[in-house]
């Protein structure tokens, strides 16, 4: 089934630490930490030594998504605040191979992420030296936006690309995840789903995540 990850950057800022700890205790399974330069994205967040503080606050894996440009610069720094997971953009990465083995020489995950508007293509050189491939489903930036029509089909191209190439990279999607469209997204052939405002928007977080988790669970339905 796949897994949940709660994007924080929908959560209360001012209580970071317990909005982790709460997403955890509500069945999260990762935790995912936008990290936003100002440059790659009009926005920006936080850095390594406010993720290394927030590391304490859980035992989940962190899975941190840097939006940034040149993020060579930043491995160490995310690798030392105890980032698992560290996914860069190939629009953000000049000398992508170099980047994705300072990740995986460091120990930790590399993962490699596409706007919505970049050829899955460009990602096909580097599959097979991968951990994961995160599909955009919005422009990223900010939280709460509308998942972009017709990315149903482009999951499923990166699903069927994943299985022929190197199957074991996990896909992520990350962008407009909501209760209505989480198992389509998953039936697409996402392994973990990203989603920010729907869980952190909402009152109850173990209900959200539950009700994620039923509708991923639930037999697929047939239509005569
Ligand atoms: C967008 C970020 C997302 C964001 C998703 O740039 O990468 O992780 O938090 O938020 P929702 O789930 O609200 O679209
Ligand atoms: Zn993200």
């Amino acid at each position: 089934m796949a897994m949940i990850a709660p994007s924080i950057l929908s959560a209360d800022g001012s209580r970071l630490g317990e909005e982790i700890a709460a997403v955890t205790a509500a069945g999260g399974d990762w935790i995912h930490v936008d990290v936003m330069d100002g440059h790659f994205v009009p926005n920006l967040t936080l850095g390594p030594g406010l993720v290394g503080a927030l590391r304490k606050t859980t035992a989940l894996p962190f899975d941190v998504h840097l939006m940034i440009e040149a993020p060579e610069r930043f491995i160490d720094a995310f690798a030392e605040a105890g980032a698992d997971w560290l996914t860069v953009h190939v629009e953000a990465a000049a000398h992508l191979h170099r980047v994705v083995g300072m990740i995986r020489e460091r120990g930790l995950k590399a993962g490699v992420s596409l706007n919505p508007a970049t050829p899955l293509a460009l990602v096909e050189p580097i599959l097979s030296e991968i951990d994961l491939l995160l599909v955009m489903t919005v422009n990223p930036g900010f939280g709460g936006q509308t998942f972009i029509e017709g990315s149903l089909a482009r999951i499923r191209q990166a699903r069927e690309m994943i299985d022929r190439i190197a199957p074991s990279v996990l896909l992520e999607v990350d962008g407009g995840v909501t209760l209505q469209n989480v198992r389509a997204v998953a039936d697409a052939g996402a392994d973990v789903l990203v989603a920010g405002s729907a869980i952190f928007g909402g009152g109850d977080y173990g209900k959200t995540i539950g009700t994620m988790k039923s509708l991923l669970a639930a037999p697929p339905t047939f239509r005569v």
